[in-house]
């Protein structure tokens, strides 16, 4: 279910394949239900993995027109079968039989909609169908909340499965059984290629139900195998949006075990909120509220503070966050940044920087050592090692039309509230008085003070410290 290998333990001969062609209207969206996300993929994306993981080949997915979007989102992991209308899961297979190639004995068939399906029970269900010879094998989960389920019935020794009951279908005493469809399946697929038109449709809602082959196996005398697991959370099928919320949190939270049993710190589990693609070194410490996603990456003994939210970035080893908001950007060891700062895309900070209080920056790189601590903008600028950027100092770097580069040397010294009038250069050891407009740029070593600023050259001894 996390993401691992596509090839790392394939059964031979099994057709995997992925029924995704419902309307999923009880998503009430206008996007496919298994694109929707949970912990930073979508929920297709999970089923897939498993499923290719076990068939150690491309898995088959079936889609509609209503579910097209499907089709581009994975045309690279999947190959796919077209579902003319959603007339049920049965329809759905058939429509899989028809493109599949003939040289397959076996299929797996798993559900879009029941995402954290895991390749171990996968691969215990074809292992038990193969020992029996079964033409289907299939999983039921005791439930605590079997509402909206298919509910399987057995014989009175509980032995033999007679039948799947869909809940519309169900008297009130077959709404009593606790055990449910998990919606996964293995056929013996030679048996299900002569059987599957043999499918009536359900006299309640006219669909074609894809457990209605457990009858059909059985008036063949032929074995059908269950595998009976307790409700771990993993074959979760998501309907709706309640659901959806309850399979990210059961995902959540093996995504943050794995990452505690790896050496995070994570003071609050419950509220601590990363996808399945970041990556944490050992000894980062995630306080609560934490929301980390996509491409990024936390270096050793970080620290990122309670409601802190870090997008597609990279930050070094023995960093503290504060609060922040961290955008599409790259930040080196050491730094510090914080509380309320915020790196928007393509941001660079230096080993050593310190970006305080209210501090925002725009593609820009700040190199080793600078200091921006109060309320200050810097946008579209290069600022050089142990650069101090005084208080409210903003770079103003559009005009109304386009934006212009600024860039700032070595050891400056901004005064507070200094307006940089972009395009504009200032050289290394320049100095800003506070409040100054600069509109022209600063050779190294001189002053500029006042509206707009002129130039001094600085009185002997007041140059800033060479830290
Ligand atoms: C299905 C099972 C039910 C089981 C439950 C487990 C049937 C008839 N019922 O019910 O026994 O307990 O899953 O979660 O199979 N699909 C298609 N084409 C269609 C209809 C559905 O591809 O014409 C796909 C859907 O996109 C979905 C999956 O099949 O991914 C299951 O369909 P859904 O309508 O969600 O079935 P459930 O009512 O949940
Ligand atoms: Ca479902």
């Amino acid at each position: 279910m996390l993401p691992s290998d596509p090839m790392s333990h394939g059964v031979e001969g099994i057709l995997p394949v992925v029924l995704a062609a419902g309307l999923g209207t009880r998503m009430k969206s206008r996007k496919p239900k298994v694109l929707h996300e949970l912990c930073g993929r979508p929920m297709l994306a999970y089923v897939l993995a498993a499923a290719s993981e076990v068939g150690g080949r491309k898995p088959l997915v079936v889609y509609s027109s209503a579910t097209e979007a499907i089709r581009s989102a994975f045309a690279e992991h999947a190959d796919f079968a077209l579902q003319a209308e959603p007339l049920g899961t049965a329809d759905a297979v058939k429509a899989a039989l028809a493109v599949a190639p003939d040289e397959f004995e076996e299929m797996l068939v798993l559900s879009g909609d029941v995402p954290l399906v895991q390749t171990d029970l996968l691969i215990e269900l074809i292992d038990l169908r193969r020992s029996r010879n079964a033409a289907v094998a299939i999983v039921g989960v005791h439930s605590t909340d079997p509402e909206g389920l298919g509910r399987v019935l057995r014989s009175e020794d509980g032995g033999q499965v007679l039948r799947i009951v869909e809940e519309k279908d169900a008297t009130v005493e077959e709404r009593d059984i606790d055990e449910i469809n998990a919606g996964v399946y293995a056929f013996d697929a030679r048996w299900l290629r002569r059987r599957i038109h043999d499918v009536k449709p359900s006299a309640v809602s006219g669909e074609f139900y894809l457990p209605a082959l457990v009858e059909l196996a059985r008036e063949d005398h032929r074995a059908v195998v269950s595998l009976e697991v307790e409700d771990d959370g993993t074959l979760a099928g998501v309907n709706d949006r309640s659901q959806l919320a309850a399979a990210e949190l059961e995902l959540r939270m093996l995504i943050n075990e794995r990452h505690m049993l790896a050496g995070v710190t994570m003071v609050d589990p419950i509220r601590t909120y990363v996808d399945v693609t970041v990556e944490l070194a050992p000894d980062v410490v995630l306080e609560p509220g934490v929301i980390l996603r996509g491409s990024t990456r936390i270096g050793e003994g970080t620290r990122v503070g309670a409601g802190s939210q870090i997008i597609d970035t990279v930050v070094g080893r023995d960093c503290v966050v504060w609060a922040s908001i961290l955008e599409s950007s790259e930040v080196e060891d050491e730094v510090q940044i914080g509380p309320f700062s915020h790196l928007r895309p393509k941001s660079s900070i230096g080993r050593k920087a310190r970006l305080g209080n209210f501090a925002e920056v725009k593609a820009s790189r700040l190199e080793a050592g600078v200091q921006q601590h109060h309320f200050s903008y810097i946008g579209d600028a290069e600022v050089g090692e142990r650069t101090n950027v005084g208080a409210g100092t903003i770079t103003c770097n559009y005009d109304g039309a386009r934006k212009h580069k600024t860039k700032i040397g070595k050891n400056v010294f901004l005064g507070s509230d200094t307006m940089l009038i972009a395009p504009i250069e200032l050289g290394d050891g320049a100095r800003t008085g506070a409040g100054s407009v600069v509109t022209k740029d600063v050779p190294a070593g001189m002053l500029a003070v006042g509206v707009p600023a002129r130039l001094r050259k600085p009185a002997a001894g007041t140059e800033p410290d060479d830290r």
